[in-house]
């Protein structure tokens, strides 16, 4: 067990994994089209408010459960919570969430994959429809999406049996400059194009007529996805933190990260967009049908640039999606191998296994075995639903309602390192907002979400 709790070998080690996990397809793929669906830049300004006020007090309240208990997810939360008492079920949740999001995300992390040979093999060609049927052909088919999901999980597992140093802290501290980098290329060549002014002004000038209710909810749900809250993964990563560890001071560098990623996916592909004259409103399809096309049209001049580029932006969607999953794996390969006292490689091959499992009968449920689907939804968009819709906030809301009443306030403080003379207030303001803001807040996406009001 010592070996699990080495914990990360330097700060920058531990912000990069973190950031990893929280940058992912939440932030290349969602933020994007919700962004074109929610209104531009007013869907922006509302999600920062979301990920100052809700997104970070949640993520320190995951930082200090998993670093006080300094064990797998399930174990942290009994070890705060009063003994016998149904807290402690609420880190199982985690863990239950995170194993099943596992397989799902999987598949969609598997769907990158493919895009990118499909990039370099110069498949993605045509027009808009013949792009839009190649992508419902290859989701729907029985075999090459579940060959990349088992790609994806064999790298990711690989990555996890070399524990948290020298297997997700080294990949992380390679994958995440590389996936800077990335971005930085495809949005410098994005803003070059003409008419791409179009696009920028869309993500930065507020138009507050298009504000209503549901900007507001899915700007909110969107904070707690992107940031990887009630997953069980940042509270696993931070049972590996030492107590030097700033919880709020990382809470708050990870959200700039995660939000300087989301924004420069949204100046990645808005100015190409726009400088096409495609509309951004398409929804999940954003990245699998409308970018591949936008890349043709906007580079027709220098093929060879679009060429390039679409394999950079599925190449960079592959990366972000694989630092996600490897902190989605690493929250049941820490319960399995702790829990039933198994070998770390062990632990990591049943959770490998198992969410392939999970990620075989997802992806076949979109076309191959259309029957695998509950009450006429398939059971890829169940577990969406289910994991993203229903235990995420439920998790959240617990969470935020066991540290803010339920366990003894100097043990919440007392993970409050490192602060001198700011602790109180910042702590003050901590506890108010996992008390109040938050779960109301969270309460009200929920009953939202269910068609509540
Ligand atoms: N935060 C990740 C993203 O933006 C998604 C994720 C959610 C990853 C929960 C792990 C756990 O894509």
């Amino acid at each position: 067990m010592s070996e699990s709790r080495a914990g990360f070998g330097s700060k920058l080690g531990l912000i990069l994994a973190t950031a990893g996990s929280a940058v992912g397809l939440g932030n290349v793929w969602r933020f994007p089209y919700m962004t074109g669906t929610d209104g531009g830049a007013v869907f922006i300004l509302i999600y920062f408010f979301c990920i100052l006020f809700l997104g970070i007090p949640c993520m320190v309240s995951e930082f200090i459960i998993g670093r006080h208990g300094a064990s797998n997810t399930a174990r942290a939360y009994a070890k705060m919570a009063p003994k016998g008492s149904f807290w402690r079920w609420v880190g199982f949740l985690g863990v239950a969430t995170g194993f099943l999001i596992t397989g799902y995300y999987a598949v969609v992390a598997g769907w990158c994959l493919q895009y990118m040979y499909a990039s370099a093999a110069n498949q993605l060609q045509g027009d808009h429809a013949a792009i839009a049927s190649y992508f419902t052909d290859f989701s729907a088919s029985a075999f090459l999406p579940v060959f990349w999901t088992a790609i994806i999980l064999l790298f990711t597992h690989y990555v996890i049996i070399h524990g948290v140093r020298g297997g997700i802290e080294k990949a992380s501290k390679m994958f995440m400059p590389t996936l800077f980098v990335l971005l930085l290329v495809i949005v410098v060549s994005s803003c070059m194009l003409p008419g791409a002014g179009k696009g920028i002004s869309f993500l930065f000038n507020p138009d507050f007529s298009k504000l209503n209710s549901n900007v507001f909810l899915d700007a909110l749900g969107q904070s707690f996805y992107s940031l990887s809250i009630a997953m069980g993964c940042i509270c696993t990563y931070a049972s590996y933190f030492s107590r030097q560890t700033n919880l709020l001071k990382s809470a708050v560098q990870i959200s700039i990260i995660d939000s300087v990623v989301a924004i420069l996916a949204g100046l990645m592909i808005f100015p190409a967009a726009f400088s096409v004259g495609v509309s951004p409103d398409s929804g999940p399809s954003l990245i699998f049908i409308t970018l591949p096309h936008v890349f043709q049209q906007a580079f027709s001049g220098v093929p060879v640039l679009g060429y390039v580029l679409s394999l950079l932006f599925y190449a960079l969607l592959s990366l972000a999606a694989i630092t996600s999953l490897i902190s989605l794996h690493e929250v049941s390969t820490a319960f399995f191998y702790e829990e039933l006292h198994l070998t770390r490689k062990k632990a990591a091959a049943i959770v490998t296994g198992g969410t392939l499992t999970v990620g075989l009968f997802c992806s076949l449920s979109l076309g191959a075995m259309s029957s695998l689907s509950i009450a006429g939804h398939s059971l890829f968009d169940v577990f969406d639903f289910v994991t993203g819709q229903i235990f995420l906030p439920i998790g959240g809301f617990l969470t935020c309602i066991f540290l803010g009443w339920v366990v003894p306030r100097n043990v919440v403080k007392d993970e409050f390192t490192n602060w001198g003379t700011l602790r109180s207030t910042l702590f003050g303001a901590y506890i108010f907002s996992v008390r109040y803001v938050c779960p109301l807040s969270i309460l009200a996406i929920f009953l939202h979400q269910l068609g509540v009001f």
